[in-house]
This record gives structure tokens, sequence and C-alpha cells, in this order.
């Protein structure tokens, strides 16, 4: 029943012909577009005779072969391609084809958000819009004329500068644009709309002027502030930091409703899902400004890492995305606090990637295979890989790093390259071996490094041994090479030693010369994306000493997490966490957000990532019964914090205001395991008198989940009020979905008949199934009612957007770690799934793989 080949690594090929200029003209009407595509093209394989090209549901109308119509018996129309029988060395074609944006609901290629046409190409796009070598290693100058009725679509836009406007007599009217810089197909981008725009410009450090648009709905222009201030935050960061000024006249960013991902970084025009642009006070969150700074600056870092030096094949996906999240990690940290940024990326890497490494579809951050390359655009690729640079980064130290750009950036401008370009010039730069190092790059898993001390005689030493897990095909592994941040603390927490260890053998022995036993402060900053297996007791001296702030976080996480498991094996509640908690609570010179953080108890994730066998009933019972003992020993100490820091009318997005809106909330939170009327009155007088979103989505969240009466007031006004802005409803449905609440599973099935609700919005659907999906408690329900609504809709969503459907299929990837009962009811629906008879290859590629 196989539906899908897997596309392998090993069998690249040079591409036998190149595109080198590409004249497209699309004549957009509203039940059709024609396109008329002119390209020119030359051989670069003496032996090939066919020219082959790509094309998925394309209606082909006319083809020419320089100037001459092209009979019929001198091309093949293929399942998936364009086959052009005997070309010469070099020639002509042109192309007319028709296609349907209206109908399209994968968002793939051209398609309709609203009333905007838009495309998305990356990766394979481009060849639902024309037939194409589309492919990364073929690169061409493009020019775009559109032409587009003038009434509906004033706002005409493609890659590069305009280069003309004309009008004709029916009423519709064009634009023609041209992008100097050779680029391949899945950077091309065109739209056309009725939009509001906001402007600005930026001057480069050379002095060049460069205009800044950013398009939206029209009504939504005052939302678009942030979203402008971040790119030119990002552009001079970049000037500063890499040295790389941007290279076109215009920067245009186009913020759209239907969307797959989060922003994509086609050449001068930016397409984004509008919840990465568009955020005021009243409508959006602290995280959303700053997930809209982070993925603003991410798609601008593309231009030089990405659409400068761009990839030679798609397994070659993480040298730019890796690279280009590692900068935008370290732009945002540069702009607000470090401590804090590098805390929220470890863990959003432990929550994602951890788990996918920990299943049937781990993958290297340079996977050798695929069946559907959409399905790789992963917290493995993305997080992971952006670890990977962050160690080249500390083994080179900065200025080495940035020689080592500075090459990479000489060596292969304009080219289409490898991961192992990338590391050439980091090696070259640095005089550094980085043939052990390349391990990071082809194998999967997530390495444990268990360490062992000893001290005897004015002797300390670390015994690190190294536990590769083995690869999804079982295969073994070997062990990698990193650089490991650590320091040895006296009595006080002073630093009696500090360094950088590099670790390369399975196991080995360090020793350290001191007079008492000191204290291990490991991993400093997270400096290796591995798992620390170490047994001590020395959690609470590291909470309140260490100097480095992630191994103080790291240590309140490890000692939550050793309670609630030794709570889930029937012990009672460890007295001492409960003291170090109270000391965290009590320290008075910490960083708001900091100690927002230190006062988080372990996730869910994180406590079922360290189970043999999964069970999140027991899970909830212990971290419950943790945080309501917690709750009620500290309560007024709680309470405090949040009358301290409760300051209602204030609305700065200044890291002060955003510090006490991040505690406060936490102590909210924790006080709600009360369940109390005092708290619930609490909550109540947020939601009320707040007004940021910030304050009042925590407090709509702790009313659904504890008080029914005011939670459905609360919830009523908050529907009145933002039922016409899908961006907030994607957080009011989040809401309801991520409920505990009994019933929770009955009203999200019944959710999506709300006018509020539509499942070709991908946001939407995220925020009401994805969220379901990942809400432990009621998606693995032991009725298996959960399990069977989300395949359910796997298989309604994959007939309309193939993409949005794999991605819901992720939550089965624990399938694997589930105890008995679960296992068997998750077993039903993915074998439920595969049965489908047109299922896509996306979510074949997925549930197969986890059922494997
Ligand atoms: N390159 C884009 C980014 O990371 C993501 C595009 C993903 N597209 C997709 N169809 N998976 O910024
Ligand atoms: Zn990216």
């Amino acid at each position: 029943m196989s539906r899908a080949e897997s596309i392998y690594l090993k069998d690249y090929k040079a591409p036998k012909f190149t595109v080198k200029t590409c004249d497209l003209v699309f004549e957009l009407y509203e039940e059709h577009t024609q396109v008329t595509n002119l390209m020119s093209i030359e051989r670069v394989d003496a032996g090939a005779k066919d020219l082959v090209l790509d094309s998925i549901d394309l209606e082909l109308l006319e083809i020419y072969l320089d100037d001459e119509k092209l009979p019929e018996k001198r091309y093949v129309i293929e399942d998936e391609h364009l086959r052009v029988l005997d070309v010469g060395d070099a020639f002509k074609l042109i192309i007319i084809n028709k296609i349907y944006p209206q109908l399209n609901s994968e968002l793939e290629g051209l398609y309709k958000s609203g009333n905007i046409f838009c495309t998305q190409n990356e990766p394979e796009g481009f060849r639902r819009i024309t037939p194409y070598l589309d492919r990364p290693d073929v690169m061409a100058v493009f020019k775009t004329t559109l032409v587009a009725d003038k009434e509906r679509y004033p706002v005409l836009l493609s890659n590069g500068n305009r280069e003309s406007n004309f009008k004709l007599d029916d009423g519709r009217h064009g634009a023609t644009w041209f992008d100097p810089h050779p680029k391949p197909s899945y950077l091309f981008a065109l739209v056309a709309g009725d939009l509001g725009v906001v402007q600005d410009k930026f001057v480069t450090a050379s002095g060049k002027y460069v205009r800044l648009y950013i398009y939206t709905d029209r009504g939504n222009e005052s939302k678009c502030k942030h979203a402008m201030k971040a790119l030119k935050d990002a552009m001079k960061w970049d000037e500063e930091v890499y040295g790389r000024e941007y290279d076109l006249e215009l920067y245009n960013i186009v913020a759209v409703d239907s969307f797959n991902m989060g922003a994509m970084e086609n050449k001068g025009l930016n397409i984004f899902n509008s919840a990465y642009v568009l955020a005021d006070e009243d409508s959006a969150t602290d995280a959303n400004f700053m997930g809209i700074q982070s993925v603003i600056a991410h798609e601008y870092f593309h231009n030089w890492t990405g659409n400068r030096i761009t990839c030679r094949d798609w397994f070659q996906l993480t040298l730019k995305e890796g690279l280009t999240v590692f900068r935008d990690q370290c732009f945002s940290a540069d702009l607000n606090s470090k401590e804090v940024q590098r805390i929220e990326d470890v863990d959003a890497l432990r929550e994602r990637q951890f788990v996918e490494d920990a299943s049937p579809t781990a993958h290297p951050i340079q996977p050798d295979s695929y069946m559907a390359i959409n399905n790789f655009y992963t917290a493995t690729v993305y997080e992971k890989g952006a670890e990977v640079i962050r160690m080249l980064h500390t083994l080179l130290g900065e200025q080495k790093y940035r020689k080592a750009m500075d090459l990479y950036f000489d060596a292969f401008d304009g080219q289409a390259v490898r991961t192992d370009d990338f590391l050439w010039a980091i090696s070259e730069a640095g005089g550094i071996d980085l043939e052990q190092f390349k391990r990071w790059y082809y194998q999967s898993g997530t390495p444990k490094l268990h360490v062992d001390e000893k001290f005897e005689d004015g002797k300390y030493s670390l015994t690190l041994t190294q536990k590769v897990p083995k690869a999804v095909d079982g295969s073994e592994q070997k062990p990698y090479f990193f650089p490991l941040k650590m320091a040895l603390l006296d009595e006080s927490g002073k630093e009696i030693e500090a360094k950088t260890l590099i670790v390369s053998k399975e196991s080995e022995e360090f020793t350290f010369k001191v007079e008492k036993k000191p204290v291990l402060s490991i991993n400093r900053d997270f400096s290796a994306p591995v798992i620390v297996e170490q047994s001590h007791n020395d959690y609470a001296f590291l909470m309140k000493h260490d100097t480095n702030s992630y191994v103080r976080y790291e240590s309140a996480q490890s000692f939550g997490l050793q309670t609630i498991e030794s709570m889930m094996r029937g012990k009672p509640i460890d007295e001492e966490f409960v003291n170090a908690f109270g000391h965290i609570l009590d320290e008075d010179k910490l960083d708001h957000s900091f100690k927002a953080l230190l006062m988080e108890l372990p996730s869910v994730s994180a406590i079922m990532q360290r189970q043999e066998v999964v069970d999140f009933e027991l899970i909830y019972e212990a971290k419950e019964r943790l945080q309501k003992h917690l709750a009620l020993t500290f309560k007024e100490k709680l309470l405090v914090i949040y009358n301290e820091n409760h300051t209602p009318d204030s609305k700065e997005l200044d890291a002060l205001n955003i510090g006490k809106r991040a505690i406060k909330n936490r102590a909210l939170k924790l006080l709600s395991a009360l369940e109390s009327d005092e708290v619930i009155a609490i909550a109540n007088a947020q939601y009320n008198s707040s007004v940021t979103m910030t304050d009042r989505i925590v407090a709509l969240d702790v009313l659904e989940n504890i008080s029914p009466e005011f939670s459905t007031v609360a919830l009523g006004h908050f529907y009145k009020k933002y039922n016409r802005d899908t961006l907030v409803m994607n957080k009011y449905f989040s809401i309801l979905a991520a409920s505990h609440r009994e019933g929770t599973l009955d009203r999200v099935m019944a959710l999506q008949n709300d006018p509020a609700y539509n499942e070709l919005v991908p946001n939407l659907v995220r925020s009401l199934i994805g969220v379901f999906a990942r809400n432990y408690k009621h998606f693995h329900a032991k009725d298996g009612y959960g399990y069977k609504f989300v395949a359910d809709k796997i298989i309604d969503i994959d007939k309309i957007n193939p993409q949005m459907a794999s991605g819901l299929a992720g939550a089965f990837k624990i399938y694997k770690k589930m105890n008995k009962v679960n296992k068997k009811l998750i077993k039903t629906e993915l074998e439920r799934i595969l049965l489908e008879p047109s299922l896509s290859k996306n979510v074949y590629e997925i549930v197969s793989k986890v059922l494997n």
C-alpha cells in the first residue's frame, strides 16, 4: 500500500539544463489565472537530450520553442513533469498555461488568502504555477508582469524593483517588476490585492536609501508599528554584527491570514502569516510581540543566509534555516534579555525537538531521505540546527566566528551550496578540524551525557560518558565532538574554575586541583544540545547560587522533575524542593522575567520525556498535587508578588512591565491550583480591568479551568468584543481547546461550527484542533475519543491541505512511548488513517513512520 517513494541525498544529480532568465506574465482573473512563461535555457550536461520540467496540476495551453509553436509530438505530459523532446544547447521556451488560484486550498504555489492573491513557493510550489526546473540549484534572473482588475487589485507586487506601471482600456492595469539578483524559483513571489500600506525608510551603513513597506488588509495599518521597528532593528543589527547590508532599493512585507507557516523570505517581497506582523497592546500578548520581532528578523536575515547564498538541494535546508534561527536568536538576545532569551530558546527546543528526536520520525539536521520535503521543516532542522551553529560559535569564539562568516560570504555569494561548504569556511577560518563534529549533521537522536564526580586528596575528577542513541533504523551511531561550558563553585557560589571543555570521546576524565569538594555547574548556557544525567543533591544550592542563569533555571527544573517523579513512585512531597522554591519567592533582586521562569514547574512534556512508559493521568496527578501544595504553602507570598506587580492600566512593552506581567501572571497561575473563590475573584477582576491582551488571556485561561460560571461570562464578553478579529479568535479557540475541564472534546467539536472558525485557515485549525491534540489530558483520554476525533480531522483536512494534516499527525509522534491501553487506541486510529484511499504523501510519511 506504499504510496510514496523516498528520495535520497545520495542520488543527487546536478541539473542537466539551467534557466538564465525567466520573464513571467500573470493575467489574474476571478476564475483563473493565465501564466505566460518565457525562459532562456541552456544545456549544462552535453549528454542530455530532453528537457524535463517540473509541472503539477497545470493546464497547458501552448508551447513555443524559439518562437515556433511546438507540435504535440515534440513534448510529453507526464505525471509531474513536462518533457520537451530533443532540445538544443541554448534556446527560448515560451509556455502558456492556466491555473486556478481561487480553488487552491493547499496554499502552495499561487493562491488566494481572502481577497489577496499571494504565493508560497518554498520548497516546491513554483511547479504549481508554471513548468520549470523547480530546484534551488537553478538560478535565474526574473522579470514579472502582473495584470489585474484595477479596482479589486490596486496593489501589484513582485520581487525586486518596480520597472513600470500601465493601464489597459478594460479597467485592468498592470505592473512590471525586475529582480537583478539571480534566484531559485522557491524565492519567487507575487501579490495582488486591495491593501493598506505603512511606509518607512532605512539608510544603510554605506549610505544607500532603502524604502520599507508593510502591506496589510485595510484597517490594520496601525498594527504594523512593531513589525516595522523590528525590521529596522534587524537591518541595523546585521550590519553591525555580520557586516551585511541590504541589496535592493525596496523591502516589501505583505501580511496574509491564510499561510501554512510563519513567513517566507522571498527576495524583496516577504510574505507573512499576519500573526507575525500585526499587533497592538489591545489584541496581542507580550509573547506575540516577541514572536513578531524574531520572525521579522529571521526573514530579513535570510536575505544573506538563504537568498544570496542558498541551498544546493533540500537536504541542505539547515544550511539556511539552522544558521538563520541562530542569527535571529542572537538578535533577540541582544535586543532583550540575554538570559531569558536563552532559557526560552532551550525550552522550546526541548519541548518540541527532543520529542521528535526520541520518536521514529527522528532525523539528522541534514536528513538523508524524505518522502515529502514539506515534512522536514522541523524543529530538528531549524532549532537543533541552530544549536549546532551555536556550538561552532562557541568553539571558535566571536572573532574567529565572524572571520569564518566573512569567508563563507566571500566564497559562496551567489551560489547554491551544501552544509559541507559552510563547514569548510568554519574550519578554514577557525583553524579547527571538524571531521568528528560533522556527526551532528548526519546522526539523529539526542545524546545523553552521564556525569560521574569524584573528590580525593585535593583532586576533583569528572568522568563524562556519552550515551549515543541508535539511529531510527537500528544502526549504531558514534560519539560527538562538542564544547561543554562548566564551572566549579565553592560553598559560597564563587567560581573556583570556569572553562569550556572539549568533549569528544565516548568516555573521558577531566581532573582539577581544588582544596575542598566543589559544586559542579555543568552545560552552562546549554552549550551543547545533550541530556545531562547526573545524580546529586546540589540543586537547591545551584538554584540559589550559580552565577550562570541558565544553570540556575535548569537546576530548578531538574529538582522539580526529581520531586514529581518520586511522587509518582508513591513517595511524599520532598520538602527540600518546597523550601528551595520558597527561597526563590523571597529573592527580590532578580529580574522579574527571570524569576518568573525560576518559579515555573516542569512542563508535562518534560516529565513525559523522562518516563520509560507514559501515562499522562499519573503525570497530571502528581504535578497538580505539587502545584496545589506550593500554592497552599506560599499563598501569602504569592499574593504579595501578585499585588506588587499587578498594574492593570499599564501596557508598556519595556522589560520592566513585561517582567511585571510575567511574574504576576505566574503567581496567579500557581494560585489557581487552590480553585478558591478568592483566586477566581482575582482572575475575574484582572480580566475586567487590565488593558493588555497578556493579562486578559491569562485571566481567561485561569477562569476557564477553575470556574465554569465566571468563564462563561468572561469568554462571552471576549467573543462579542473580538469575534471579527481572527488573530484574537485564535486565542479564544486555543483557551477552550487547552481546557482541562470536563467536556472539552464536545466543546471543541461544537466550536468547529462557530462562524469565526474556518477550516481553510491554518491558524484557526492549529488553534482549535492542533491545540486540542496537544491537550494531553483530553487527547489521551482513555475512552479513545480524543484520538478518534483528531484522526477524523487529519483525514478530512488532508483533502484540503496536506501540510496542515501532517502537522496535526505530529501529535501522534509519542505513540511508541505510550502505555498499553493508549497505545492500542492510537494504533487503531493510525491504521484507519493509512487505509484512506487518497492519502497525501505528507500524512502517509508521518503516520507510517510513527507506526513502524
Ligand atoms: N523559509 C521559511 C522560513 O523559515 C519557511 C518556509 C516553509 N515552507 C513550507 N512550505 N514548509 O522562514
Ligand atoms: Zn527560515
